[in-house]
């Protein structure tokens, strides 16, 4: 890849990835105009986690059981990792393969959204710890924590390898992307609701609630996040013949992937639960929910899912976080609630910011 080299093809002519790398950053003729307004989407809904008040959550902490403690905690660590990968790993991955420019461009807005995130747990822990580096320290000493995050870098790391192989096999080559897409649709789409569901379950009992108004910023960027990944899943079965024989070939590997993320998320569960639960939340409740959540994931990308499931949400109460969190592509999909219009959010200002009191 070099920074400057004129391409031999038109732009609207190239695949989304692994062709010439991008020459001219331009949005005047897109290939992909479904992606572009990802992006769009995606800026307007910039925030900074300073214009949410967390302080009366410190008073809430002190209050709060031992084993709440935990949960809020372990928690909060855990998706501290989950955004820290994620903050790189689209840049380091994708990026580097990206050969349009809707592609770069949502690639960059995607990670630079991720450590905002990143930005935000500091400004929850400053607020509520005595101690904020008593969080970060110790977080990977905790070991389900660092399998998940070994688990969700696997996937990225095969990609770069990849990106980097002199002895060069563009087949298998399209295989890792194709994986680490669906690795991090199930990222986004999966392990970070299990943890917002956590957040959003202090609120319920009013408590945390500045914590989980940042979750609710939070969940409406993981959601367009992840409708980035389905989009681009999508496109690259319709643009290149290979992924629909990779798709096939790939499949028990790709099912595997998700009953992995489900069954860790399971796991977790238990180690955040293990001391009991709290009101509203338990273990079983959350397993339930990571169940439902992994197969709605999954339906969506056409894979058949094992697990029995209810129709409904088994925390129902978890809706109303997520709603507002509206995106164009493949809304019935994601979690939809509204659409865009004219490039900029229109739900910011009407239901989200009455609930955020910004
Ligand atoms: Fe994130
Ligand atoms: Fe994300």
């Amino acid at each position: 890849m070099s920074t400057m080299k004129k391409n031999t093809q038109r732009h609207t002519e190239k695949n989304m990835f692994l062709d010439e790398s991008v020459d001219i950053q331009r949005f005047d003729i897109l290939k992909y105009p479904d992606i572009d307004k990802i992006t769009d989407r995606q800026l307007g809904f910039f925030w900074r986690p300073e214009e949410v008040d967390v302080s009366k959550d410190k008073k809430d902490f002190r209050e709060l059981t031992a084993n709440e403690q935990h949960i809020f905690t372990a928690n909060l660590k855990r998706q501290i990792l989950l955004d820290s990968i994620q903050g790189r790993a689209p840049n380091l991955a994708f990026l580097p393969i990206s050969s349009l420019p809707e592609i770069e461009t949502w690639v960059s807005t995607w990670s630079f959204f991720e450590t905002i995130h990143s930005r935000s747990y500091t400004h929850i822990i400053r607020n509520v710890y005595a101690d904020p580096s008593f969080v970060f320290d110790q977080m990977l000493d905790i070991k389900e924590i660092l399998d998940c995050g070994n688990d969700i870098a696997h996937y990225y790391d095969d990609l770069i390898s990849h990106n980097n192989n002199q002895e060069y096999n563009n087949y298998r080559h399209k295989k890792a992307l194709w994986l680490a897409l669906h690795s991090a649709n199930a990222l986004e789409g999966i392990r970070f609701y299990i943890s917002f569901a956590c957040s959003w379950a202090f609120a319920e009992l009013k408590k945390m609630e500045g914590n989980a108004k940042i979750i609710k910023l939070i969940a409406r960027d993981e959601n367009v996040h992840l409708a980035g990944t389905i989009s681009i899943i999508r496109n690259l079965l319709k643009e290149d013949p290979d992924y629909i024989k990779i798709e096939k070939e790939c499949a028990d590997e790709v099912l595997h992937l998700f009953v992995n993320v489900i069954e860790q998320e399971k796991n977790w569960a238990e180690y955040l639960f293990k001391d009991g639960s709290m009101i509203g939340l338990n273990q079983n409740l959350i397993c339930d929910y990571i169940e439902w959540i992994g197969t709605k994931r999954m339906r969506v990308l056409g894979i058949h899912s094992p697990y029995k499931v209810s129709l409904t949400n088994p925390l129902p109460w978890t809706e109303k976080w997520i709603s507002g969190s509206a995106v164009q592509v493949a809304p019935q999909e994601t979690e939809i609630t509204s659409y865009i219009t004219g490039g900029v959010n229109q739900d910011v200002s009407t239901e989200t910011l009455s609930k955020l009191s910004l």
